[in-house]
């Protein structure tokens, strides 16, 4: 089992300088996902946001949307913030959040999206109700995590992330409203994203 210290600063200045193809991967398929979408005037949500890359990334794509980062990993809020700060991202915000315990309303975000979080949480199922919880009526929700199989094919060790069934289960018992399984190379994902 891999364990990580999400709180340690160093930790996350080590995630930042390692992981840059997975940043414009996900930067490049959010952009695909989205393509039909425009945010503008509405709220958005990351659940487990880490450095805030794809926040910056929706703030580029959509200027008038309002966006809220969240991470239960002070380092990495902190991390975000210096980022928004230097590069003036007036329409995002960071905050430190439990992804099982969100500190919002019911029904208060156009868009609730989250990525390689849901294999770290204490209670994935909790995370993806909690997602839903404050998703308005008419929201959109994107949820994805690695796929088992391809992390541990250069991880080695790696043995933290969901199958695909687990994947599947979790879904199911979360009982989240309409939405879509898919299952990619790399990632799994549950959304309610028109179909593309
Ligand atoms: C593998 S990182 C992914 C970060 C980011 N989504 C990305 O794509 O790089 C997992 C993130 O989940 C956060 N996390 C773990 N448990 C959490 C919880 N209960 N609530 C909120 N965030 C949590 C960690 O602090 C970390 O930033």
């Amino acid at each position: 089992m891999v364990k990580i210290d999400f709180h340690n600063p160093e930790f996350v200045e080590r995630y930042m300088k390692k992981n840059g193809m997975l940043f414009k991967a996900m930067k490049e398929e959010i952009a695909r996902l989205l393509n039909d979408i425009t945010l503008d005037g509405k709220r958005v949500l990351e659940v487990g946001c880490g450095t805030g890359y794809l926040c910056f990334e929706i703030a580029n794509m959509f200027p008038e949307a309002e966006i809220l980062g969240t991470d239960l990993s002070e380092a990495f809020i902190s991390h975000a913030d210096r980022i928004k700060e230097r590069e003036n991202f007036d329409n995002v915000q960071f905050k430190t959040a439990d992804a099982l315990n969100l500190p919002y309303d019911d029904n208060s975000f156009d868009f609730v999206f989250s990525f390689f979080t849901a294999h770290w949480v204490d209670d994935p199922v909790e995370y993806l109700r909690e997602m839903e919880r404050v998703l308005k009526p008419d929201g959109i929700l994107i949820a994805g995590d690695t796929r088992y199989r391809f992390i541990l094919s250069f991880i080695p060790g790696f043995k933290t992330a969901f199958r695909l069934k687990k994947a599947k289960d979790i879904t199911m018992q979360a009982g989240i409203r309409e939405h879509k399984f898919t299952s990619g190379f790399w990632y799994w994902r549950v959304d309610n994203l028109p179909v593309q």
